[in-house]
């Protein structure tokens, strides 16, 4: 039986990486084989990619930008995330194109239909299952984040940029709201794991 894919999304701060861990244990207790993934990277190729795209010391047009987000993921779904879901694995993936849409299209302004295009492309139909948006104000999610290492190309952005990634994120959410749940990330972990645990479990059956 083909595995699913789950995708989590947010912005920086928003705690996904945290609910990402908690939830593969989840599958891994019920007896699921979890591959937990990221983007950009996931791929020799891609973690190459993924240096140049947070490399402070790179500017690019914000269309090189998304291609190159794109290029990742082509890679991605073809050495990673295609192959495990056929051995009926579980693909957890820390983002994935919702990101995209949401930092290349909300936060610099690219277009959205442009956007669709290369997904059609890189994607053909494939969609994930259930994607979790971990949502939250910017304000909160700065305070969040900044951890002891240096700010990465996106993490120097200001809040500004932030309210319009936020805005892209929830704007494809309204745009499949089967697919996309959103959490209000600004609860206690010990809330948002009782929110995980009906959808993930509502997903085990
Ligand atoms: P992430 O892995 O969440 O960074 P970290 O582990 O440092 O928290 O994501 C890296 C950055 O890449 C993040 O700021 C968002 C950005 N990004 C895009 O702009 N577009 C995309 O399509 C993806 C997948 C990520």
């Amino acid at each position: 039986m083909r595995g699913k894919f789950i995708t989590l999304e947010g912005i920086d701060g928003a705690g996904k990486s945290t609910h990402l861990t908690w939830l593969a244990g989840f599958f891994r207790e019920r007896g699921f084989t979890v591959c937990v993934t990221r983007e950009p990277g996931g791929t020799g190729l891609g973690e190459k990619l993924r240096r140049i795209l947070l490399d402070p010391e790179n500017s690019m047009h914000a269309e090189t930008e998304a291609m190159l987000m794109f290029a990742a993921r082509r890679e991605h779904l073809d050495k990673v995330i295609e192959p495990a879901l056929a051995r009926g694995e579980w693909v957890m993936c820390d983002r994935f194109t919702d990101a995209t849409f949401a930092y290349q299209g909300g936060g610099r302004g690219v277009d959205w239909q442009r956007l669709s295009q290369l997904e059609q492309w890189a994607q053909r139909g494939l969609q994930p299952e259930l994607t979790l948006l971990f949502d939250l104000a910017p304000e909160i999610g700065r305070q969040r984040a900044r951890g002891a290492r240096s700010a990465d190309r996106f993490e120097q952005e200001q809040d500004d940029f932030y309210r319009r990634v936020r805005a892209g994120y929830l704007q494809r959410a309204q745009e499949a709201p089967a697919r996309v749940r959103v959490i209000d990330a600004g609860q206690s972990v010990g809330q948002i794991q009782q929110q995980l645990r009906d959808i993930a479990g509502a997903l085990c059956r």
